[in-house]
């Protein structure tokens, strides 16, 4: 698929296909991530992968509790907040494949290029047929550390972000975009 094409054509992915993702497949998502461009060419990302439709239920029921129990009241703009609290819901949107991009420690803005890897593993999903949906929600419960611990990720690195990847059930609604803001635009003709 052209670049382009994939970007307009990415949209956040929330009902997947039984289909499950391979594990060539989600190196070749990595791999993809891992082109993206980084200050000073540190490359300060790491990855951690989670398979399994039951492992990642289980992560959302954790991620949910904690996050319902230590946050204020949630974001009033986000429009899922009711199904948060809905026992029933997977924050993973019955994904079988989460990748939580984490950030090493670097001097620049690690966390900052480990998005721009984010969005190249997103373009990348898109180009393979793939949806993809980033889940912010469950970062907080990453950044435990009992919880790194537990999972095998080093202490030092921060969930930067987490998303799901599998084969898209439908195709996504459309999302309105607003037109781009020129907030200043001096160019001599
Ligand atoms: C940092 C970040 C965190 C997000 N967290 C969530 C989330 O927790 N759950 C979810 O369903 N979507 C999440 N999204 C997806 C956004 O809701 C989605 O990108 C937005 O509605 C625009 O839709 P589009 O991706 O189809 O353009 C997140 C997106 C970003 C960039």
């Amino acid at each position: 698929m052209e670049i382009i094409k994939a970007i307009y054509q990415r949209r956040a992915t929330r009902h997947f296909s039984d289909a499950v993702v391979t594990k060539g497949v989600a190196l070749d998502l990595i791999r993809a991530a891992t082109q993206a461009p980084s200050a000073f060419n540190q490359q300060p990302w790491a990855f951690a992968v989670f398979h399994g439709r039951e492992r990642l239920r289980t992560y959302s029921e954790l991620a949910k509790a904690h996050l319902l129990a230590t946050t204020e009241p949630l974001f009033g703009l986000d429009p899922r907040i009711d199904q948060y609290c809905d026992g029933n819901f997977n924050v993973y949107h019955d994904a079988d494949t989460l990748i939580v991009i984490l950030a090493k420690p670097a001097r620049h803005c690690p966390v900052e290029d480990c998005f721009l890897a984010a969005q190249n593993l997103m373009l990348a999903a898109c180009g393979m047929g793939l949806g993809s949906c980033p889940v912010g929600f469950t970062r907080p419960w990453f950044n435990l550390p009992a919880v790194k611990a537990e999972l095998g990720i080093p202490a030092s690195y921060t969930a930067a972000l987490p998303i799901v990847v599998g084969y898209p059930a439908m195709v996504p609604p459309p999302v309105v975009k607003s037109s781009a803001e020129i907030a200043c635009w001096q160019w001599d003709e």
